[in-house]
């Protein structure tokens, strides 16, 4: 009898991946599919200079962070010279990590340290970790690491910190709140509400939400005049995958602190980074940070993040990110014309979200063994080639490919999701036609019935 080997789902359940290269996944049965949602790995599967230094980096030493090592110095370097490029004046200090979760944990606490203060502030259906102060800050109900059982009801994780939300922006990069670029989303008692916080951490994708430059400024601004750090997760959306290295970089304000994961090792190595600014930093001086982690800035880790830094800027895939934003605003707004499923669809570069009529966001629903709207959806698009992620509760598709995702493979995935929604359409349109079936959010229909959200909002 095998031990059972536990896991979290994030789409079809029974996929073996057998072997990957580029965008492509060879399937355990023979199936080659294009991996169309993984933020880990923007040069896609096995590039040959991240595959060439991870082998001449595993005769490294086993190194912890309390050892020198000059790869660790160059992986720093390396970040300056690319993603800090023209932030030489901000940028004060890197701390390498094995997760975000683990980053932001970090970070939460040290603006806890360096204010004197306790709560966090984040915004609604935030994601930003699973262990300690970065679980407590993602409010995102159903990630909160409870328990859900098949015949209903969810046992939550007690809480331990005071942790306070702010609605997310209904702004986007391409959608602003107002004519002279002003953003309206940010709640009038902001100030009160972080009068005695540590800290405020945001994201840039989560729930298919890309604040507004204005957005950021403004609750920059804010935090600032209150004594409260503003922390910015970088960790889906930096390294280039939003048309910047950093989203932050589309606003004017700077963050006190931004975490870095998921890709920054080109998903060959567990990877993240907490980046200080220089008053942050500055304020450490003549202190110790005591807080240790056995494989923090790893020999093969730091490897990675140079390689992949310097990748990313020698293929020029921020501005490739940059250029396709356009595309797939288009592509994908013609896409949720044509299919009544389809709620609403955000995204900036190379992050979209297509979200279905149907589930909420704030409604867990368990495992039960029976197909959801979005596994037919998925096991639609593999049928056409293409593998999609799905948060499976509130019924959202993410489309994130590899950022050196090429015009046809592209053009594949978009087909294929085209495909698929059209699965979904029917049992909308079952749905409507009995009313005994639960009516998939409503009985309007297409363009009439969109929450009018235009694409990249
Ligand atoms: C925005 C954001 N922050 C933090 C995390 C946590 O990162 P990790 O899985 O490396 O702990 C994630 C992971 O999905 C994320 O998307």
């Amino acid at each position: 009898m095998p031990l059972p080997v536990l896991s979290t789902g994030l789409g079809l359940g029974g996929i073996e991946v057998a072997s990957a290269a580029g965008v492509w996944f060879r399937l355990a049965d023979g199936r080659r599919v294009i991996d169309a949602s993984n933020t880990a790995a923007p040069l896609g599967h096995c590039h040959p200079d991240l595959v060439a230094v991870v082998r001449g980096a595993s005769g490294s030493p086993a190194l912890n962070e309390g050892w020198g090592w000059r790869g660790r110095q160059q992986a720093a370097d390396d970040l300056l010279e690319h993603v800090f490029s023209g932030e030489e004046d901000w940028v004060g200090a890197v701390r390498f990590c094995t997760s975000v979760s683990e980053a932001n944990d970090l970070a939460l606490s040290l603006a806890q340290v360096l204010t004197g203060r306790a709560p966090l502030v984040t915004r609604e259906r935030a994601y930003l970790g699973t262990v300690g102060l970065s679980r407590e800050v993602t409010v995102q109900p159903q990630w909160h690491g409870g328990l859900s059982s098949a015949h209903g009801g969810y046992r939550p994780v007690p809480k331990l910190a005071d942790v306070r939300q702010i609605p997310p922006p209904s702004c986007g990069v391409h959608a602003r709140c107002a004519p002279d670029g002003g953003c309206h989303c940010l709640p009038a008692d902001l100030a009160a509400t972080l009068a005695d916080v540590a800290a405020v951490i945001i994201d840039y994708s989560q729930g298919g939400v890309q604040p507004a430059p204005a957005y950021q400024d403004q609750l920059a601004r804010v935090a600032r005049e209150a004594g409260a750090l503003w922390i910015a997760d970088e960790a889906a959306t930096g390294l280039g995958r939003q048309g910047r290295w950093l989203t932050l970089q589309r606003g004017q304000s700077r963050p006190d602190i931004v975490t870095l994961g998921k890709g920054l090792a080109g998903g060959v190595t567990p990877a993240a980074a907490v980046v200080l600014s220089q008053r942050i930093a500055d304020m450490l001086r003549d202190q110790r940070w005591q807080s240790f982690s056995t494989f923090r800035g790893h020999p093969l880790t730091v490897a990675a993040i140079s390689t992949t830094v310097r990748c990313i800027a020698r293929q020029g895939l921020v501005e490739r990110a940059d250029v396709l934003d356009a595309v797939l605003r288009r592509r994908l707004a013609e896409i949720a014309a044509a299919h009544p499923c389809v709620r609403r669809v955000a995204g900036l570069g190379l992050h979209w979200t297509v979200e279905l009529r149907g589930g909420s966001w704030r409604e867990w629903h368990a495992d039960t063994g029976e197909p959801t709207p979005a596994d037919r959806i998925l096991a639609a698009a593999l049928d056409a080639g293409v593998l999609i992620a799905a948060n499976g509760e509130e019924a959202s598709l993410f489309i994130a490919p590899p950022l050196i995702v090429s015009d046809g493979e592209l053009d594949t995935i978009l087909v294929a999701l085209d495909r698929a929604l059209a699965v979904a359409d029917k049992t909308l349109l079952a749905a409507l036609a009995d009313p005994v079936l639960p009516t998939a959010g409503g009985p309007a229909l297409p363009a009439a019935a969109k929450r009018g959200v235009p694409a990249g909002a």
